[in-house]
């Protein structure tokens, strides 16, 4: 990986962005382990030792990633106090759009009513929710807009090969959303950083649908629409991009490991935190982890975590936490939030 370029944002200065509120949501139906073992070659105690994974969650065959964004962000609007028409952006960052075109938040608006709201899409893979956080800071700063909603949403289920035992165990459905606001209440965001690597495509992608090769039976056949996946290369860079994406962000925030009192990191695979723990320092009970129960929910996975160590408390008004997450592209990213 080349040496990645000073991008880190400090906003300690005008430290006007706050998310006041957040939200998430997952499908009702439940595919554990032992589930999968009836669909490919695994078991339990393999998926278990090598990822975390328990079980995920699979969306109904006619809910799209809109329906599931649009759940999460009727929540978070609930958390927040604020209604619709009070929303000025919306930003949905996903790789499984409900369509090409038109945007998946373009239907998120229509489902929500906030007709005032423009509307687009964030492609960054796992670290679309952050990248999409990112631009939202950028936009309240410039004082273009007040209040925005920013969602991860998936519906990784349509795009995984099932027959495929290397990646089908790894991946869920969900939906995560934040709304921020221009100077509301104390929780800040205090430094942020972006990086990318597109030389890394070829580890994490999904080659078929688009462009290069469009959908044909020929190419369906050959599953170029699902995600392919070097796992030892994603395993090694995904240590690497966040660690390095982590201390960037602390260091823009003037802040050591240390003072963190929670860090939400993609939910890819519970080793990585583990390792990532390792190298920062830090005890494991400083992370939120929800890999269990939901699996890699890509986009939606950081903000599914931040929803819930939200509503259960794990951060105080005051604490520091860092958001940290890597994807496709290869893309990672870090926040560093004053909650
Ligand atoms: N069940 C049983 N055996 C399996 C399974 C499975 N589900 N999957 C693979 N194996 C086998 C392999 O075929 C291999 O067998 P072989 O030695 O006979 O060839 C053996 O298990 C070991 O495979 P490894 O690839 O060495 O296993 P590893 O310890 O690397 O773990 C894993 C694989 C879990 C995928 C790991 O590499 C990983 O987590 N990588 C990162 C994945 C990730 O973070 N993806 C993020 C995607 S984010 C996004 O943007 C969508």
């Amino acid at each position: 990986m080349n040496p990645p370029q000073p991008r880190t944002r400090n906003h300690q200065s005008n430290r006007t962005v706050s998310i006041i509120g957040t939200g998430s949501y997952v499908p009702e139906r439940v595919l554990t382990n032992a589930d999968l073992e009836h669909l490919v070659e695994t078991s339990d105690e393999w998926i278990t030792t090598r990822t975390g994974i328990k079980e995920r969650r699979i969306a109904a065959a006619g809910e799209c990633t809109s329906d599931l964004a649009t759940k999460a962000a009727l929540a978070a609007m609930e958390n927040a106090g604020i209604t619709a028409d009070q929303i000025d952006l919306i930003l949905v960052a996903t790789i499984t759009p409900d369509m090409f075109f038109p945007s998946t938040s373009c239907f998120v608006q229509h489902k929500l009513g906030a007709k005032r709201a423009a509307c687009f899409d964030v492609s960054a893979a796992c670290a679309g929710f952050l990248y999409a956080l990112e631009i939202a800071q950028q936009f309240i700063t410039s004082h273009t807009y007040d209040t925005i909603l920013v969602i991860g949403a998936e519906k990784l289920s349509s795009i995984v090969d099932w027959t495929d035992r290397n990646t089908c165990v790894l991946f869920g459905d969900g939906a995560g959303a934040a709304i921020l606001r221009h100077r509301g209440g104390g929780h800040g965001v205090v430094s942020t950083f972006m990086g990318s690597d597109g030389g890394l495509s070829d580890i994490l992608y999904i080659p078929g649908g688009g462009s290069r090769f469009p959908i044909t039976k020929e190419n369906a056949d050959q599953r170029l629409n699902c995600i392919k996946m070097n796992g030892k290369e994603t395993y090694k860079h995904a240590i690497i991009s966040m660690l390095d994406a982590a201390h960037r962000a602390l260091s823009d925030a003037n802040l050591k490991p240390g003072d963190l009192a929670c860090i939400i990191p993609h939910q890819a695979n519970l080793r990585i935190i583990e390792a990532i723990a390792h190298r920062m320092g830090l005890p494991m009970d400083r992370f939120m982890v929800n890999l269990d129960r939901y699996g890699n929910t890509s986009a939606a996975a950081v903000a599914i975590a931040l929803d819930e160590a939200h509503r259960t408390g794990r951060m105080q008004v005051g604490d520091y936490v860092l958001l940290v997450v890597f994807g496709g592209g290869l893309t990672w990213a870090s926040s560093v939030i004053q909650w």
